[in-house]
């Protein structure tokens, strides 16, 4: 299995691997004129930009893995230290009732490489390095994503609250319990 790897501005081939991910995420985004496909394979509510994504990567937010040097699958996580803006309400929503918590934003693996493991291992890495911390996810209620929530459950997360996203779509926030460890005491649990 290829690895998870941090894609930060010196990485080689940045742009390139920017723009790969963008596409990738325009592909996975929910398309209405075949929403019952979306819902069964998994789609995101929208994709960010090619800006979007390198200033997550210069953040340090942005983890991939590569395979022949082209990503298949990639990670936007929000780490306790990261703050989260008020212009990202579900993010910060989760701050606000949660505490410091990681925040895994954005998860996606390519069509034609989803069931090989590329997203449990991006969520492996987070869950390895935060190991006495809840990990939180936003996933849409309406249109249901059944494979997300399909697979977060699998990963051992459960919905734990129901936010009103100002966009006018729910979504259910998903948490998984630490695997060991003390739990923070500013984590509320
Ligand atoms: C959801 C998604 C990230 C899963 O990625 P993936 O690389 O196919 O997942 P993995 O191969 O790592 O699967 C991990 C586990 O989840 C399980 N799983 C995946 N889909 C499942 C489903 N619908 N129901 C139950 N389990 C499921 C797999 O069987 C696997 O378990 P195993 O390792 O014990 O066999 C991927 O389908 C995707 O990118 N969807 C579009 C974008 C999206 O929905 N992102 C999440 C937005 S909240």
């Amino acid at each position: 299995m290829e690895k998870v790897q941090a894609i930060t501005p010196e990485f080689r081939n940045f742009m390139q691997i920017i723009a790969d991910i963008a596409s990738i995420a325009e592909n996975l985004a929910y398309k209405k004129n075949i929403a019952e496909e979306c819902q069964q394979a998994g789609f995101l509510v929208s994709a960010y930009g090619m800006e979007e994504y390198k200033k997550f990567a210069q953040a340090e937010q942005l983890h991939a893995i590569l395979k022949n040097g082209q990503p298949v699958a990639w990670s936007i996580v929000y780490s306790p230290i990261h703050p989260a803006s008020e212009d990202d309400a579900g993010t910060f929503y989760i701050r606000k009732q949660f505490g410091n918590v990681p925040i895994v934003k954005q998860i996606g693996t390519a069509r034609g490489h989803e069931g090989q493991g590329y997203s449990r291992s991006l969520y492996q890495r987070v869950i390895d390095k935060y190991p006495d911390l809840p990990i939180f996810a936003a996933i849409v209620e309406e249109p249901k994503n059944e494979r997300s929530e399909g697979f977060h459950s699998k990963l051992g997360f459960k919905k734990c609250a129901v936010f009103s996203h100002p966009d006018g779509k729910k979504r259910g926030i998903w948490k998984r319990l630490p695997t060991g460890g003390l739990h923070r005491q500013y984590v509320r649990i």
